[in-house]
C-alpha cells in the first residue's frame, strides 16, 4: 500500500515534471504576438472578425490548434487579434492579406515609485454639474476598490444614455451609478477588485467623490476629491502585480472606445520610447483620438535622464510629475540630541519614548561580504545583531531585509530619490549624502550610538512646483520636433483612495490596511490631467481631443527654468491650470488627417502610416512640410548641427473666446542669439470658430556643445486671454 502510494506519487511527479518541460519548450517557441488588422470596415454586413481570426490562424499554424493559439480578438473599435506564434508562423502571418503588422506583446509597467498627497479644483469652483455627470472617465489600471467612499453613488442618477459598456468585474464585484463599468483582462487575477491600490488611487484622483477628513495615519489630512467628482468611472483592469500586458491593453482600447468613454487615463507605459508603428499604446490611442477620445498618459518614471519618456505620440497627452507645496519629511534624533532631517512617509509613532541602539550594516552580519552588508542586501543581516535596533544601510531599498531581520527601523543614504518620500514597512529615514556623513561621524564618535525616528510631518514647500527627479524627460527620440512631455501636474506625495487589501509599502510583511494612501509617480500626475481634461470637456462637450489638450497646454502656468534644469523637456508647456483652461481664447486644433500628414512628413510612407491608422490613409507624393508643422500647441525643432540657421512654424488657431476679438503676438527668447518674428502679428476675429493662420520664424546664431539649446515663447493676447506656446530649438538629442 505504502509502496504503491509512493510509486504513484513519484509517477505523478514525473508526469508533472514532463508536462512542465514540454510546456517550457512550447512557451519558448511560441510567444504572444499582436496581429494588427487595422480599422474596422463598417461596410461589411454580417462580417465576423473572430471567425476570420481563427481561419487566418488555421492557415499559418504548425501543429497547434487555432483556438488554443488565439488569446484575444479585437473587433469592436479596430480589427486584430493576439495569438501564440512561433517565428515561422509570425513571418507567414505578416505576409497575409489584411494583416497590417505583427509584433510581440510586451509587459509594461505602472508608473508609480510608491509614495503619497492631493490637489484638485477648489470646492467653490464653478462646475457644469449636468454636463460633468455625462462625462465617462475610462481608467486602464489595476482595477478598483468598488466599496470605497470615493466611488459611492449617493446623489447620482442613472448612467448617461450613450454608455454601452457593462459591469463584468468578476464575482462579488458590483458597480453603481458612479462606477458604471468594469472589465477584466488580466489572466492572473479574474476580478476587477484592486489588489495593488494603484488603480483605486488613480481613479479617485481623476474622478473620485469629495470625501471629507481623510489622511494616511493623520498625515496629509484633508478632503480627498477627484478633478470631476460628478463624472462616471469605467474601469478596465489591464494590470496586475506582474505588470500590464500589451495584448490586454489593446483589448481594453477596443472595448473602451466602443463602450463610449470620453477620456482615457493611462498611468502605465514602456520603459523606453518605441517606434510608433510597433507601439500598442500609440495604436490604441490613435483609434481613441479618431473617435474623439483624449488619452492622458504618464511620461514615465525614468528621469532625470534626458530622452527617457516613452509617451511620445502627438495624439497622446503626456504628463510629467511635479511637487506640490506640501512636503513630507522625517526627523532622526541621535543620542547626542542632534536632529537630522530626511525623507519617507513614516506612519509609525516612536513606539518607545527612548532611543534605541543604532548599528551600521557592516557590523551587523557574519554572513556576507563587506559591500553586500553595508547595503543591507537580502539575507545578509543577522537577526541577533539587529533585532530591536535601528540599522544604517548605504543603499536605498524597500526596507524588506531590515524588516525580515527584525530591526526596529532603517536609515538609508539616498543618492537617488532626493525629492520624494516613499512608504516603508517599518520606520525608515532616507538621508542625503551630507546627512549620511554626519551620521557616520556620530557613529564613529561614540561607543554606544543610539537614535530615534519620529513620525513624519508635513511642511510647507515654497519652491513648488518643481518637476520630480524620477519624472521622465524629453526630448522625444522618436519625434524630435514634438516637445515632450506636454504638461506637468502634481505627482509627488499624493493622497488618494487605496485598496484596503493592498500593502501601503508594497511589502508582504506590512499588514497595515488603509482606505487612503500616499503615492508618488507620473502615474499620480496623469489622472490629474485626465480629471482636468474631463472638467474642460464638461464645458465644451464638442471639443476634439487636440482642442482639449491645447486649452490645457496654452493656459498652463509657467514653471521655473532655474529650478528645472531640463526646462520644457521636464515640464512641457508648464503646470496645469484647469480653471484657466476652460476659457483659453484660442485653440490649436488637429484631427486624424493632420496626424497622418505629420507621419508622412516624418518620412513614413503609406504602408508605414497604415501600420498605425489601420485604414487606407496614404501619403502624397511630395511631403507638404515637416513634423514641426503639425498644428501643435508648442513648437520644437531639432537641428543636428551647430551652425546658425533659420526655421519656421506654421500654425492655425481657432477662436473660442469672444466672437469679436483682436489678438496681438508677443515673443520672448532666452537670449540675443535667438530672434523670433510672427507674421501676421495681429489676428482679428469676427466670429466664433473662425480660423486664422500665422507663421513663426526663428533664427538662431551658432549653437555650441556648451550651449546646445535656445528657448523662447509666443503669447497671443486679446487683453483677457493669454495663449502661450513654448518654443525650443536644440541640437543635443540623446542617443537612444
Ligand atoms: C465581497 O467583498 C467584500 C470586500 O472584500 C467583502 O467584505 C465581502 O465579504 C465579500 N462578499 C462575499 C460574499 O465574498
Ligand atoms: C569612521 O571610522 C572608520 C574606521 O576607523 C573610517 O574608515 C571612516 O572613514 C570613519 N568615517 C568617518 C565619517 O569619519
Ligand atoms: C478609403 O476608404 C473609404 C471608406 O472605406 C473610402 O470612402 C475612400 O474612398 C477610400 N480612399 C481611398 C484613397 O481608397
Ligand atoms: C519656411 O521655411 C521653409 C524651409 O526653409 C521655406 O521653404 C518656407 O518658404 C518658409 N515659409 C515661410 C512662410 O516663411
Ligand atoms: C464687433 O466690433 C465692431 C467694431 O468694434 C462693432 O462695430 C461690432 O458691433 C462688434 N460686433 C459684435 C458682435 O460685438
Amino acid at each position: 500500500m505504502a509502496t504503491l502510494k509512493s510509486l504513484s506519487f513519484s509517477h505523478i511527479i514525473l508526469v508533472v515534471f514532463m508536462a512542465i518541460v514540454v510546456n517550457a519548450t512550447d512557451e519558448e517557441d511560441r510567444k504572444v504576438h499582436i496581429v494588427y488588422m487595422g480599422a474596422l470596415n463598417p461596410d461589411q454586413d454580417g462580417y465576423s472578425p473572430s471567425s476570420q481570426h481563427l481561419s487566418i490562424l488555421q492557415q499559418v499554424l504548425e501543429g497547434s490548434s487555432a483556438t488554443e493559439s488565439l488569446v484575444r480578438s479585437y473587433k469592436r473599435s479596430f480589427n486584430g487579434f493576439a495569438a501564440k506564434l512561433n517565428e515561422r508562423e509570425r513571418q507567414k502571418l505578416a505576409r497575409m492579406d489584411g494583416v497590417v503588422s505583427v509584433f510581440p506583446s510586451r509587459t509594461l509597467q505602472l508608473h508609480t515609485t510608491r509614495s503619497w498627497n492631493f490637489m484638485g479644483l477648489t470646492a467653490a469652483t464653478k462646475r457644469q454639474l449636468n454636463a460633468e455627470s455625462d462625462v465617462i472617465v475610462g481608467v486602464f489600471d489595476t482595477g478598483i476598490w468598488p466599496e470605497s467612499e470615493s466611488f459611492s453613488d449617493k446623489g447620482f442618477g442613472p448612467p448617461p444614455k450613450k454608455w454601452k459598456g457593462t459591469c463584468n468585474g468578476g464575482t462579488n464585484f458590483t458597480c453603481n451609478n458612479k462606477l458604471i463599468g468594469a472589465r477584466v483582462y488580466t489572466e492572473i487575477e479574474e476580478t476587477a477588485r484592486d489588489r495593488e491600490g494603484h488603480g483605486t488611487h488613480t481613479a479617485s484622483t481623476a474622478a473620485g467623490n469629495r470625501v471629507v477628513g481623510v489622511s494616511f495615519y493623520g498625515m496629509a489630512r484633508g478632503n480627498a476629491r477627484g478633478g470631476v467628482p460628478s463624472a462616471r468611472i469605467a474601469v478596465y483592469k489591464v494590470c496586475s502585480y506582474i505588470g500590464c500586458v500589451e495584448e490586454d491593453i489593446l483589448s481594453a482600447f477596443d472595448d473602451a472606445i466602443a463602450d463610449g468613454v470620453d477620456i482615457i487615463s493611462l498611468s502605465l507605459g514602456h520603459s523606453a520610447a518605441a517606434e510608433l508603428s510597433a507601439d500598442s499604446l500609440a495604436i490604441g490611442t490613435f483609434h481613441a483620438m479618431a473617435k474623439g477620445i483624449l488619452t492622458s498618459s504618464s511620461a514615465g518614471n525614468f528621469g532625470p535622464e534626458r530622452g527617457s519618456t516613452s509617451s511620445v505620440a502627438p495624439w497622446m497627452f503626456s504628463v510629467a510629475a511635479s511637487s506640490i507645496d506640501r512636503q513630507i519629511i522625517d526627523r532622526l534624533v541621535l543620542g547626542d540630541g542632534t536632529q537630522l532631517v530626511g525623507r519617507s512617509v513614516n506612519s509609525f509613532g516612536s513606539r518607545r519614548r527612548s532611543k534605541v541602539d543604532l548599528v551600521y550594516g557592516t557590523t551587523a552580519s557574519t554572513l556576507c561580504d563587506f559591500t553586500s552588508v553595508r547595503r543591507c542586501s537580502y539575507g545578509c543581516l543577522d537577526r541577533r545583531l539587529v533585532k530591536g535596533k535601528i540599522v544604517l544601510c548605504d543603499k536605498v531599498s524597500l526596507g524588506a531585509e531590515p524588516m525580515r531581520a527584525g530591526a526596529l527601523g532603517v536609515l538609508m543614504i539616498d543618492r537617488v530619490f532626493n525629492d520624494v518620500a516613499l512608504t516603508y514597512p517599518l520606520p525608515a529615514v532616507l538621508l542625503s549624502s551630507e546627512n549620511g556623513e554626519k551620521l557616520k561621524l556620530y557613529l564613529n564618535s561614540t561607543r554606544n550610538p543610539q537614535a530615534k525616528i519620529l513620525k513624519s510631518e508635513a511642511i510647507h514647500d515654497s519652491s513648488a512646483p518643481v518637476v520630480a527627479s524620477f519624472s521622465s524627460r524629453g526630448p522625444s527620440v522618436i519625434i524630435p520636433d514634438i516637445i515632450k512631455p506636454d504638461i506637468s501636474a502634481p505627482g509627488v506625495n499624493i493622497l488618494a483612495a487605496f485598496s484596503p487589501i493592498a500593502s501601503p509599502s508594497n511589502d508582504d510583511g506590512d499588514t497595515r490596511s488603509v482606505e487612503y494612501s500616499i503615492l508618488s509617480g507620473t502615474s499620480m500626475a496623469c489622472p490629474h490631467v485626465t480629471g482636468s481634461a474631463a472638467y474642460v470637456k464638461s464645458f465644451h462637450p464638442d471639443w476634439s481631443p487636440a482642442a482639449l489638450k491645447s486649452a490645457l497646454m496654452t493656459t498652463a502656468r509657467r514653471m521655473s527654468a532655474v529650478k528645472n534644469e531640463d526646462t520644457v523637456f521636464a515640464y512641457g508647456s508648464g503646470h496645469i491650470d484647469p480653471v484657466k483652461a476652460k476659457n483659453p481664447g484660442l485653440v490649436y486644433d488637429a484631427h486624424k488627417e493632420n496626424y497622418i500628414e505629420m507621419l508622412c512628413n516624418m518620412g513614413y510612407d503609406s504602408r508605414k502610416v497604415r501600420l498605425i491608422s489601420g485604414d487606407n490613409s496614404s501619403c502624397p507624393k511630395a511631403r507638404t512640410g515637416e513634423a514641426k508643422d503639425l498644428n501643435y500647441p508648442s513648437m520644437g525643432r531639432y537641428v543636428p548641427d551647430l551652425k546658425p540657421f533659420k526655421t519656421n512654424f506654421t500654425r492655425t488657431v481657432t477662436n473660442v473666446g469672444f466672437p469679436n476679438s483682436t489678438y496681438k503676438a508677443k515673443v520672448t527668447s532666452s537670449g540675443p542669439e535667438m530672434k523670433i518674428s510672427v507674421e501676421p502679428s495681429v489676428l482679428s476675429f469676427k466670429a466664433l470658430n473662425e480660423k486664422k493662420s500665422f507663421v513663426v520664424t526663428v533664427s538662431v546664431g551658432e549653437l555650441s556643445l556648451k550651449h546646445p539649446a535656445v528657448f523662447g515663447s509666443l503669447v497671443w493676447s486679446d487683453g483677457i486671454h493669454r495663449v502661450r506656446s513654448p518654443i525650443a530649438i536644440y541640437s543635443d538629442l540623446p542617443t537612444n
